[in-house]
C-alpha cells in the first residue's frame, strides 16, 4: 500500500474553467498531502469557492486532471462522498430547524448515531443554544453549528471555506483549535481564508490565487523568506539606523560596528505574509 500512502489525496493539473466568456480558473496544478492543512488564499473573486466546487464535483473543469483518494475525480462514487465533509460560503442549515435538530439530521444523514453529538456541542460552546432556531442564530452561531454539521461523520477529508468569517475572537480560536484537533487527528484540510495570522498559524502550506492563477506555493515560512527583502537592519549606538545589503561588503561594515560596540539591535528584514500578499495580488485582503 507505499503508493496509496503516498500519493497525494487531491491533486489538480492543467485545470482551467470559465464562466461564458470569462476564464476564472486558468491552468491550476497543486497537490495536498494525506493529513496536510492546505491553506489557499487569494483576494474575493480569485477563484478559491469555485475551485472547492471542482473538488466536490459541484463545477466540472473545462480542462485538466483533477485526482480524489488517487483516482480521477469522474470516478470518485458515494463511497468517496463518504470520506469527505464540506463546509460551504453559503450556510446549508435548515433555517427552521434548531442547532440540535439541524446535527441530529445531518448525523442521520450520514448514517451516523446521534451519540456525539452533545459533546460537540460542547466544545464550540453551543450547549446552551441547543435547542435556538438556525434563524435566530448570529452569523458566528450558525457558522460553529455549520462546522459541526460538516465533521458529524468523522471525514478523512474536509473544505472549509472560511471558517472563521465574522466569528468573534472567542469563536474564532475555538475554531483554530478545533482545525488544531483535525490536524493531530491526521484529517485533511483544505481551508480559505482572508485571514493572513490564520493561514501562517493553522496551515502547513499555503496557495496564493491570483485570477486564476497560483501565484506562489509553499510553507508560510518558505513563502515569506522567498520574498526577503536582501537588507540588514542595524541600530547603532552613535550612527542612526543603518541599512546594509546582505553581501560581503555587509559582513566587514558589521564586523567594524560590532569592534567600534555600536550595535543596539540587527534584523534581517522579512516582509510578513501579509505584505507578500498584497505584493503578489496588488490587492487589499
Ligand atoms: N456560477 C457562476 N457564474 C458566473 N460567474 C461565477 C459563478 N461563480 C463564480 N463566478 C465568478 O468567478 C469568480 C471567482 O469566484 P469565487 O466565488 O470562486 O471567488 P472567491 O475566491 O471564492 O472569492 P471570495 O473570497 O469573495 O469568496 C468571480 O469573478 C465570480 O464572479
Ligand atoms: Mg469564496
Amino acid at each position: 500500500m507505499m503508493t496509496a500512502m503516498h500519493s497525494p489525496v487531491l491533486s489538480m493539473k492543467g485545470v482551467c474553467l470559465s464562466f461564458g466568456a470569462k476564464r476564472v480558473l486558468d491552468g491550476l496544478k497543486f497537490e495536498v498531502a494525506r493529513g496536510e492543512c492546505f491553506g489557499f488564499l487569494g483576494p474575493s473573486g480569485a477563484g478559491k469557492t469555485t475551485t472547492i466546487k471542482l473538488l466536490t464535483r459541484q463545477l466540472t473543469a473545462d480542462t485538466g486532471r483533477i485526482m480524489l483518494f488517487g483516482r480521477p475525480i469522474e470516478h470518485a462514487g458515494g463511497a468517496d462522498c463518504e470520506r469527505i465533509g464540506i463546509l460551504s460560503d453559503t450556510s446549508a442549515l435548515y433555517e427552521r430547524l434548531s442547532i440540535e435538530e439541524n446535527l441530529r439530521l445531518y448525523a442521520k444523514v450520514r448514517g451516523r448515531g446521534e451519540r456525539g453529538i452533545d459533546g460537540l456541542l460542547e466544545r464550540v460552546g453551543l450547549a446552551n443554544d441547543r435547542r435556538t432556531l438556525i434563524k435566530d442564530c448570529s452569523k458566528g452561531m450558525r457558522q460553529r453549528a455549520a462546522l459541526l454539521a460538516a465533521l458529524i461523520h468523522s471525514p478523512e477529508l474536509v473544505f472549509l471555506d472560511e471558517p472563521t468569517s465574522g466569528l468573534d475572537p472567542a469563536a474564532r480560536a475555538e475554531v483554530h483549535r478545533m482545525l488544531g484537533e483535525l490536524r493531530r487527528g491526521g484529517t485533511t484540510v483544505f481551508l480559505t481564508t482572508h485571514d493572513m495570522a490564520e493561514a501562517e498559524g493553522c496551515c502547513d502550506r499555503l496557495a496564493i490565487l491570483n485570477e486564476g492563477h497560483i501565484v506562489a506555493l509553499g510553507t508560510p515560512t518558505s513563502l515569506t523568506m522567498e520574498h526577503a527583502r536582501n537588507r540588514l537592519v542595524v541600530t547603532t549606538r552613535t550612527r542612526g539606523t543603518i541599512e546594509l545589503t546582505k553581501d560581503a561588503a555587509a559582513a566587514e561594515a558589521v564586523r567594524d560596528l560590532l569592534a567600534a560596540n555600536e550595535v543596539l539591535s540587527m534584523h534581517s528584514d522579512e516582509p510578513n505574509l501579509e505584505e507578500v500578499f498584497l505584493e503578489l495580488t496588488g490587492r487589499e485582503l
